[in-house]
């Protein structure tokens, strides 16, 4: 798919911001700090309501505002749809899809695909599980919307089920016994949107793992070997402490998942009631890489992590190219500086199946001459095209 239309209104820097987009490479070019992110950023959000930046969406609202609009026009297979969203400071956020409102603002996920590869990636190998949680979701919800809503539901379970942990664990210094039938009933609800999380989780893992095995291969002319797997303390580990393989696929079973937090939360419960925190379920599990066998976090150089980062979003570009037929947009944020004119060039030629590609870089020359194409100047909120 394409994105052809973009504009912008109160979002980040931008007052007001009309751009037509065409189909192949787009480069946004400017000084650091001109406005190049956060036009890409607003594409991005308007799929999975995440921005790659930031957490909180305060910061995608122009300072001193009370609301940003992003409105772009997806096109896909000759079908054109036009999103448009509006981002409140502080509450949920309001969609419609050509021109009229929805009922449901979920309705407008996944429908402007994107992946963004960007600096902030080396997170995705160096940084916490947080990070990986989060690259396995967003993928997600391009994939299955619907999975947004049972993601809200279950973090709205963690924080109910949290406050009970501590009110019982309260109750228990105390010296008298707390009611547990209560921590029941939400240990069900916990296990029941966990299951389908956990599920959803390991399906896309088996999807991208053969993926990303071949985006670094490609992407580091063949050194080292990368795989992914899934640490959960509800499956059985093998030595490097990742779930085996049996495990595994039999953990795409949503009801046997749910079966197994249950019965993983009911061996920890005494814990749970001592810390007053949720032990077990997808919020606590990882995606482990590895390379040649290591740990790509602590053992990876600095090189190899980036191209792992990028593996993982190139191959997520194939798990989404392959669920539908036009594929994502990808979008580049200044990574071209960060790799060598090799790498460059590979990632150049890597990119080619894509309908749309949006680049930014500080510097015109760190792009390579093959993905040449519309060129836009970005200084001080001002794009202008070349
Ligand atoms: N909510 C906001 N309100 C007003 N200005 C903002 C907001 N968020 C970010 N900015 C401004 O936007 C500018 C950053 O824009 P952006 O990140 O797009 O720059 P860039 O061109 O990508 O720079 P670099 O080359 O350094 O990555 C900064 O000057 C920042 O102060
Ligand atoms: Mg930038």
């Amino acid at each position: 798919m394409y994105v052809s239309n973009l504009s912008l209104h109160d979002f980040r820097s931008y007052t007001e911001l009309v751009l037509a987009l065409d189909p192949g490479v787009t480069a946004f070019v400017g000084h650091n700090g001109q406005g190049k992110t956060n036009i890409v950023e607003a594409v991005a959000y308007l799929g999975t309501f995440s921005s790659h930046r930031v957490a909180s969406d305060a910061a995608l609202v122009r300072h001193g505002t009370g609301g940003a609009v992003v409105r772009a026009k997806a096109n896909r297979g000759g079908r054109e749809t036009l999103v448009e969203l509006e981002i409140v400071a502080g509450k949920a956020n309001r969609a419609r899809l050509n021109r009229a409102p929805v009922s449901r603002t979920r309705d407008v996920l996944g429908i402007v695909r994107s992946v963004v590869f960007a600096p902030e990636d080396l997170e995705l190998v160096k940084g916490d599980p947080q990070a990986r949680r989060r690259f396995l979701d967003d993928l997600l919800v391009l994939l299955t919307p619907r999975l947004a809503g049972v993601r809200s539901e279950y973090d709205k379970i963690l924080r109910q089920r949290g406050a009970l942990l501590k009110t019982a664990g309260a109750a228990r210094r105390r010296g008298s016994s707390p009611d547990l039938s209560t921590l029941d009933v939400w240990d069900r609800h916990l296990a029941a949107a966990g299951a389908e999380i956990t599920a959803a989780r390991i399906d896309l893992l088996h999807r991208l793992r053969p993926q990303t095995a071949q985006a670094y291969e490609q992407v580091s002319a063949g050194q080292g070997e990368a795989h992914l797997g899934y640490r959960s303390a509800l499956l059985g580990l093998d030595s490097e402490g990742e779930a085996t393989p049996e495990e595994e696929s039999a953990l795409t079973d949503v009801a046997q998942l749910e079966e197994r937090l249950v019965e993983a939360m009911a061996r920890v419960r005494d814990k749970e009631i001592d810390r007053g925190v949720s032990l077990v379920g997808p919020h606590r599990d990882d995606l482990v890489l590895t390379l040649g066998g290591l740990p790509a976090k602590g053992y990876a150089s600095h090189g190899e992590s980036w191209s792992y980062a990028l593996a993982l979003r190139l191959a997520s570009f194939d798990v989404l190219s392959d669920d539908d037929d036009g594929g994502p947009v990808l979008i580049l944020d200044d990574v071209f500086a960060e790799l060598d004119v090799r790498r460059r060039e590979r990632l150049a030629t890597m990119v080619g199946g894509a309908e749309q590609v949006l680049i930014t870089a500080a510097v015109a020359e760190d792009v390579p001459e093959s993905l040449r194409g519309t060129r836009f100047t970005v200084t001080k909120g001002e794009v202008t095209r070349e």
